[in-house]
């Protein structure tokens, strides 16, 4: 995607060097595109976890990388494990980082030791270069459902909601959630996206407004509270998120704060659609909300906001008293139920067992 005129994608390997990693440093956004250099298998873990990259296919690329920088200093096999246990404990939700290092550290422990960094970048590029071509179908397969409405409603831009940024900052470019918007919108059909905030970070506010505003899209940032209203008064056509785990039988964890958009959704007859990458999918589990790991995060994530104040300085304030407790519970789970389908690269399916094995046979 590009940002004022210029192409980007959320990770590379430095061209002059052919070796570190380039990243877009994400907590800095919107107000500094920040580039940052990781040359380590330290730094690359902290990246994850101190989310200068987030989203969850972006988390698996820069696990895959880590894993190339991690070789560079020990291609030993013990070494590696090890590089693979640090990288795959930096955040629990996102299932793409444990497909990720699964899918690196299969491959290359099956070669030489001498010929491990070579394969390690060459497999870590396929990684990225997928998760485009995945989005991007992902993109034509959700742009039919924008497509529908604009058709059956002439005249009118397609109201979309979407929660957290699933936008191809959260990828390594494209997105997930915001590629069928970015497809719509090139087909020439009015999209007007209600963005929301997404507290406690607001990757909504930070990320989707931003992303969306470069992309020339009409958005609008709301409260996370105020959805439920908007679908009630007509003002939502369907929503769209993402997802960082999706059970075998379509429950999602995604962001918190989408399962209660998804319960609005429902009681209005608002269609819910989940943007899933068969990256996101974990095939070994069934229940969602006994199976999948939620990240507790930091109570100053809550406690907090960090904006830009009128003499320009970006800064944190307390918004909470001292004194008072704060939980940061980082992501909930969207029983199928709620989910009126899933979008994937290979088209759209029932959010069930049976949805998914028809798009993915043999995988159950
Ligand atoms: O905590 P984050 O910012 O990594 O959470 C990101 C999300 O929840 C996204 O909606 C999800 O990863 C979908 S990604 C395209």
């Amino acid at each position: 995607m590009q940002i004022d005129g210029r192409p980007y994608r959320t990770i590379w390997v430095d061209p002059e060097d052919g070796w570190s990693v380039r990243i877009i440093d994400q907590t800095q956004l919107p107000w500094t595109l920040a580039i940052a250099r990781l040359t380590t298998l330290a730094e690359a873990a902290h990246a994850i976890r101190a989310m200068l990259v987030r989203g969850a296919p972006l988390i698996g690329a820069t696990a895959a990388y880590g894993l190339c920088l991690a070789l560079r200093a020990d291609p030993g096999t013990d070494a590696m494990g090890r590089a693979a246990a640090t990288l795959a404990a930096t955040r629990p939700t996102a299932v793409n980082l444990r497909w990720a290092l699964d899918r690196m550290t299969a491959l290359l422990g099956d070669v030489a030791v001498s010929e491990r960094v070579a394969l390690a970048y060459r497999e870590a590029a396929a990684i990225a270069e997928e998760d485009i071509a995945r989005n991007q179908a992902m993109g034509r397969h959700g742009a039919e459902l924008i497509a529908a409405v604009a058709r059956d409603h002439p005249g009118r831009a397609v109201n979309v909601l979407t929660h957290c940024n699933a936008g191809w900052l959260a990828t390594v470019d494209w997105g997930t959630a915001t590629a069928p918007i970015y497809v719509a919108h090139a087909a020439g059909i009015a999209v007007h996206v209600w963005v929301d905030e997404t507290r406690p970070r607001n990757q909504g506010a930070s990320l989707t407004a931003f992303e969306l505003g470069k992309a020339g899209i009409a958005h609008t940032v709301i409260a996370d509270n105020a959805g439920g209203h908007l679908m009630q008064h007509g003002q939502v056509d369907l929503a769209i998120v993402g997802a960082d785990r999706v059970t075998r039988t379509g429950d999602v964890a995604n962001k918190i704060g989408t399962y209660l958009k998804a319960l609005a959704a429902k009681d209005t007859g608002v269609p819910f659609w989940v943007a899933v990458p068969s990256s996101t999918i974990d095939w070994t589990i069934a229940d969602g909300i006994a199976s999948i790991p939620i990240e507790e995060r930091s109570e100053a994530e809550v406690a907090t906001l960090t904006g830009r104040g009128p003499d320009g300085a970006v800064t944190t304030i307390r918004v909470i008293p001292e004194g008072s407790a704060a939980a940061n519970p980082a992501f909930d789970v969207t029983p199928a139920r709620l989910v009126s389908g899933l979008i994937t690269e290979r088209g759209r399916c029932a959010a069930s067992e049976a949805g998914l094995a028809g798009l993915f046979p043999g995988r159950g």
